[in-house]
């Protein structure tokens, strides 16, 4: 691993190689360990967009491994004098980076970032556009593991906009991956990928019938920040149709797990009794975003140096 910019194409033994690394961060108690990996590294959060779980969670992962952190305030950078992001990338390497985390409103940005930095940098996608966010997907993947076991005999029904959403992609391609059973999707019309064939996805507009047999249902933030307003939802109307509740849980599995990436918007996506309730796994997910985090920054690290070792040796 080198950058980590989607769970698109990765194959199932590096995905399970980046569970297998998360888990050993995990101390069996609910804590995570401090694994100096990363001393004397540089770890710097670019988000360009609001975060709450993903920034923070890549800052006690960063200071897990002993690295250094840094959160740029891109509201205060330069940026905002004219400075372009390529030149503010490359005064950002000469304060000696070794990886950029970039969360961005634009699909394709950590892309372009990685393509502009010098190969000693590594650059880790945490949610870009409607594209990927691969991070979240790993976390899920990790929470799903951990607490159903293998993947294979495994139903998962993602629940509300999944066409605006990165996270409902990077977790298709995971699952997929990882060799699920059957992936579906549940939710209106408006809020389906239109490339639900090419995803290898069971759409369901009907909840009771999407919902028969799950077990792991996962429910989703209505993106309203990446939609035109005539798509929008009415809260309560979502909610009548395609709201998490315990009367729609009683047709899935009797040991459904609940899962939601967050931010949860109770009384929307999901009933507040849902998301407190036994079946919920939602603060297990944050907890173990932080070691799926140590394995991706460890683990992007990693892939630089040996990557840097093979350029010695040819070179000599
Ligand atoms: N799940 C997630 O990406 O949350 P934040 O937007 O708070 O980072």
């Amino acid at each position: 691993l080198k950058h980590f910019l989607s769970t698109e194409g990765l194959s199932r033994e590096l995905l399970t190689e980046i569970l297998d690394r998360a888990d050993t961060f995990l101390d069996g108690n609910g804590g995570i360990r401090n694994v100096p990996l990363l001393a004397g590294r540089t770890v710097m959060n670019l988000f360009f967009e609001a975060s709450t779980r993903t920034r923070t969670t890549f800052e006690v992962a960063a200071k897990r491994l002993s690295a250094d952190v840094l959160n740029i305030d891109i509201s205060k950078s330069s940026t905002s004098k004219g400075e372009t992001l390529r030149d503010m990338l490359w005064n950002l390497e000469a304060m000696t980076a070794d990886v950029f985390v970039v969360r961005h409103g634009s699909s394709g940005a950590p892309h372009f970032i990685a393509s502009q930095v010098t190969p000693r940098i590594a650059v880790v996608n945490a949610g870009d556009g409607r594209h990927a966010h691969p991070t979240q997907a790993m976390l899920d993947m990790l929470t799903i593991r951990r607490h159903a076991g293998d993947f294979t005999g495994l139903t998962v029904a993602i629940i509300g906009d999944i066409r605006h959403s990165r996270v409902a992609r990077s977790e298709i391609h995971a699952l997929q991956t990882l060799g699920a059973k059957e992936v579906r999707v549940i939710g209106p019309r408006t809020l389906l990928p239109r490339d639900f064939e090419e995803l290898g996805v069971q759409v369901h507009e009907d909840m009771r019938r999407g919902m028969a047999g799950v077990d792991v249902a996962i429910a989703l933030r209505i993106q309203n920040e990446r939609m035109e307003s005539a798509l929008l939802p009415g809260s309560s109307e979502f909610y009548g149709l395609y709201g998490l509740t315990r009367e729609r849980l009683k047709v899935a599995s009797p040991n459904v797990l609940v899962m939601h990436p967050g931010p949860i918007n109770r009384g929307v996506e999901i009933e507040s009794e849902v998301a407190d309730g036994p079946q919920s796994l939602i603060l297990k997910q944050v907890n173990y975003g932080i070691a799926v985090r140590m394995a991706v920054l460890a683990m992007s690290v990693e892939g630089q140096d040996a990557e840097r070792h093979a350029e010695a040796g040819a070179g000599q």
